[in-house]
């Protein structure tokens, strides 16, 4: 699939050209993180990498994956391992963020970054390139849409005790999104009426667009697939 053009994987808003520009972006990052700088450089980068893998892969497991299990021959399988492989990213960035003075971290960055180079492989090679054979050009930009929007709402951090599949990522993940949204952006010593109204709120929201795109990825095909 790494060699179509945007033409051929549907245009620049189908869910092909989505993400196969995050997979570019997340590989920017890792070789710039690679290349070191100074601590803090590395540490918005590195904080930069994570908010874009796991916001990137609860999209997958809500959206792509059960629409892939449903068309492509071996979809369990395949699944299976790409949900295993992000299972061990959340392990060993959820270490990584709990021992932030342990002499072993960067050791554990390297092993995450070497996951996400493999499952962004298979992802291209093996996974994605059911989808094209699926679908219309249309459907994947209706899909690409859908995976956006949950993206967009999804947990920004390690969460290895959710389950990797729906329903029980989206219930137990999206009230996570909403916390997980509010580190990234307030600190942690703000008032403490102010945050839980935004936890609230957000979580609502998140919830919100979340189950409604859950529901318009399951319905039937409308027969343009
Ligand atoms: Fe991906
Ligand atoms: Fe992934």
């Amino acid at each position: 699939m790494t060699r179509l053009d945007s033409a051929a994987l549907g245009g620049s808003g189908s869910i092909l050209m989505r993400q196969r520009r995050d997979h570019a972006r997340l590989d920017t990052m890792m070789n710039r993180w690679l290349a070191g700088g100074a601590d803090e450089e590395l540490d918005v980068l590195w904080q930069d990498i994570v908010q874009l893998v796991f916001s990137h892969a609860f999209a997958e497991e809500t959206v792509l994956w059960p629409v892939l299990r449903r068309v492509a021959p071996h979809g369990e399988e395949l699944t299976a391992r790409v949900e295993d492989e992000h299972q061990a990213i959340n392990e060993l960035i959820a270490r990584v963020e709990k021992s932030p003075d342990d002499p072993r971290r960067t050791s554990w960055i390297q092993q995450a970054f070497t996951l996400i180079r493999q499952d962004i492989r298979d992802e291209e090679d093996e996974l994605l390139p059911h989808l094209r054979d699926a679908f219309s050009d249309r459907r994947l930009r209706r899909i690409g849409v859908a995976w956006e929007t949950v993206r967009a709402t999804a947990p920004t951090r390690p969460h290895p005790g959710v389950p990797r599949r729906p329903p029980g990522n989206a219930l137990r993940g999206v009230p996570l999104s909403a916390l997980d949204r509010l580190r990234d952006v307030a600190p942690v010593s703000g008032p403490a009426a102010r945050r839980a109204f935004l936890v609230t709120v957000g979580a609502a929201g998140a919830a919100g667009v979340i189950f409604r795109v859950l529901r318009a990825t399951r319905r039937p095909g409308r027969g343009d697939t």
